[in-house]
C-alpha cells in the first residue's frame, strides 16, 4: 500500500499568479508576511504580488533580505520578524531558498523555540502546532520546494533539514513567467536539480507507480526543453515545459524521495558554498556510474527519455549510455563536470566523504548501498572527470 501526499491546491500554468486573490478571499485574511529575495524586487517580478494584494486591501509586511542557501542565523531572524509581524499569510516568492525560510518561519511563528531546536540530524523539539498558512511560488524551475514539507539549512560544515507536514504549502503557484529573468546559469542549475529530483525519485527504493510516472514526465520534458530554456530565456514553451516538469518532479522526490547524489551534494554546498543546483550537477553522472547495476531496468527505461537508440544494445550497455548522457546533459547546459573547476583540492576527498556519510536520511533510499569507500570514490571520479563504465 502507498500514499501521495500534496499541497492542499495548486495552481499552474501562465498567468496563475493572479489566483492570489482567490488564495485572499478565500483564506480571509488581512495581514501578509511577504518573503522573496531583493534581486526579484529590482526586477520587477514581485510589483504585480503588490498590486493583487493592495487591491484586495491587505496590509503587507515586505521582506526582502533572504539571501541563498540561509543559515539558522538567517532564519531565525526571518522568524522573529515574522512572530513580530502577526502576519496571518505568509506568501513566499523565489528560489528554494526563499521557499524554504517561507515555510519553515511560518510554522516556527506559532511554534516554541528557535530553528535548530527542530532540525532532523540534531534538533530534540517536536512541532505542536501547524503555523501559518502558506502560499508557495517558485520563480525558478526549479527547487520543488513549493511542494514539498523540507526546509534545508546551511551549518558550518554541511546542510541539514527540518521537515514535517506542518511545512507543506496550503497553496502553490508555479507561472513560467517568474522565470523569464533567470539567467543562464541559473536556469541550467535549478534545471538540472528538477531533473535530479525526478531521476533520484524514480531510482529511490521508495518509489510508487504513482511517483515513477511523475517522475519519468517531469524527465522528458526537462531533457526535451532545458538546453533551450538556457539558451534562450524568453523561449516561452521551453520555460512552460520547465516550469511542469519541475513540478512534476518535486511531487515525485516529496514522495519518493531523492538519495544519493543529493546526499553527497549536501557537504560541497556546505564546506565550499557550491549552489545547490550546481553541487548535483557535478556529482550526477559519478553517483549513476557507481550505483547503476542496482537500478538496471529503470536505467533502460531512462533511455527512451534521452532518445537513445537501442541499436541491439544490452540492458548494460544501455544503463552506461545513460550514465554517459547525463554527464552529456550537464556538459551541454554550461555547467562544470569536475569538482576540480571549483576551489576544492584532492586532499579535501575525505572530509568530503565523511561529511556525506552523516546524510543517512537521503542515503537509505539509493537502490545501491554507499558506504565510506563507495562515497570517496565518487567524489575521486568527480573530482578527476572519471565514468568507470564497468
Ligand atoms: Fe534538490
Amino acid at each position: 500500500m502507498n500514499q501521495f501526499v500534496s499541497p492542499k491546491k495548486i495552481f499552474h500554468g501562465e498567468g496563475s499568479l493572479s489566483k492570489i486573490d482567490e488564495i485572499i478571499r478565500e483564506t480571509n485574511v488581512r495581514k501578509v508576511f511577504l518573503l522573496t529575495d531583493p534581486i526579484l524586487m529590482e526586477l520587477g517580478v514581485i510589483q504585480p504580488v503588490l498590486q493583487i494584494l493592495e487591491k484586495e486591501k491587505t496590509q503587507v509586511h515586505l521582506y526582502t533580505n533572504v539571501i541563498p542557501e540561509p543559515s539558522l542565523e538567517i532564519g531565525n531572524l526571518v522568524v522573529d520578524e515574522i512572530r513580530e509581524s502577526k502576519a496571518e499569510l505568509v506568501i513566499g516568492i523565489g528560489g528554494g531558498s526563499a521557499l524554504d525560510l517561507a515555510k519553515a518561519a511560518a510554522v516556527l511563528a506559532d511554534n516554541a523555540g528557535r530553528l535548530e531546536d527542530y532540525l532532523n540530524l540534531s534538533g530534540s523539539k517536536k512541532l505542536i502546532n501547524k503555523g501559518l498558512p502558506k502560499v508557495l511560488i517558485p520563480t525558478t524551475a526549479g527547487t520543488g520546494a513549493e511542494v514539498t514539507d523540507i526546509a534545508v539549512f546551511s551549518l558550518a560544515d554541511t546542510k541539514d533539514v527540518i521537515t514535517h507536514e506542518y511545512l507543506l504549502a496550503d497553496y502553490a503557484i508555479v507561472d513560467p513567467v517568474l522565470t523569464y529573468t533567470l539567467p543562464p546559469r541559473v536556469t541550467a542549475a535549478s534545471g538540472i536539480d528538477a531533473f535530479t529530483h525526478a531521476l533520484e525519485a524514480y531510482t529511490s527504493i521508495q518509489a510508487t507507480p504513482l511517483t515513477d510516472t511523475l517522475a519519468l514526465e517531469a524527465m522528458r520534458r526537462i531533457v526535451g526543453n532545458i538546453k533551450r530554456a538556457v539558451w534562450n530565456g524568453k523561449d516561452k514553451v521551453a520555460r512552460e515545459q520547465m516550469a511542469l516538469g519541475s513540478l512534476f518532479a518535486g511531487l515525485s522526490f516529496f514522495n519518493a524521495g531523492v538519495a544519493g547524489v543529493h546526499g553527497l551534494a549536501y557537504p560541497l554546498g556546505g564546506l565550499f558554498k557550491l549552489p545547490h543546483g550546481e553541487s548535483n550537477a557535478v556529482l550526477l553522472p559519478y553517483v549513476y556510474d557507481n550505483i547503476w547495476p542496482s537500478c538496471i531496468e529503470k536505467m533502460v527505461q531512462i533511455a527512451k527519455v534521452f532518445n537513445l537508440p537501442a541499436n541491439e544494445k544490452n540492458d548494460r550497455e544501455m544503463a552506461q549510455a545513460v550514465v554517459q548522457s547525463l554527464l552529456e546533459l550537464v556538459k551541454e547546459v554550461g555547467l562544470p563536470t569536475t569538482l576540480a573547476e571549483y576551489p576544492i583540492h584532492r586532499e579535501d576527498i575525505k572530509r568530503l566523504a565523511e561529511n556525506g556519510m552523516k546524510q543517512t536520511r537521503l542515503l537509505r533510499r539509493s537502490p545501491k548501498p554507499l558506504n565510506l569507500e563507495s562515497i570517496e570514490q565518487i567524489y575521486q571520479n568527480a573530482y578527476e572527470g572519471v565514468l568507470t563504465n564497468r
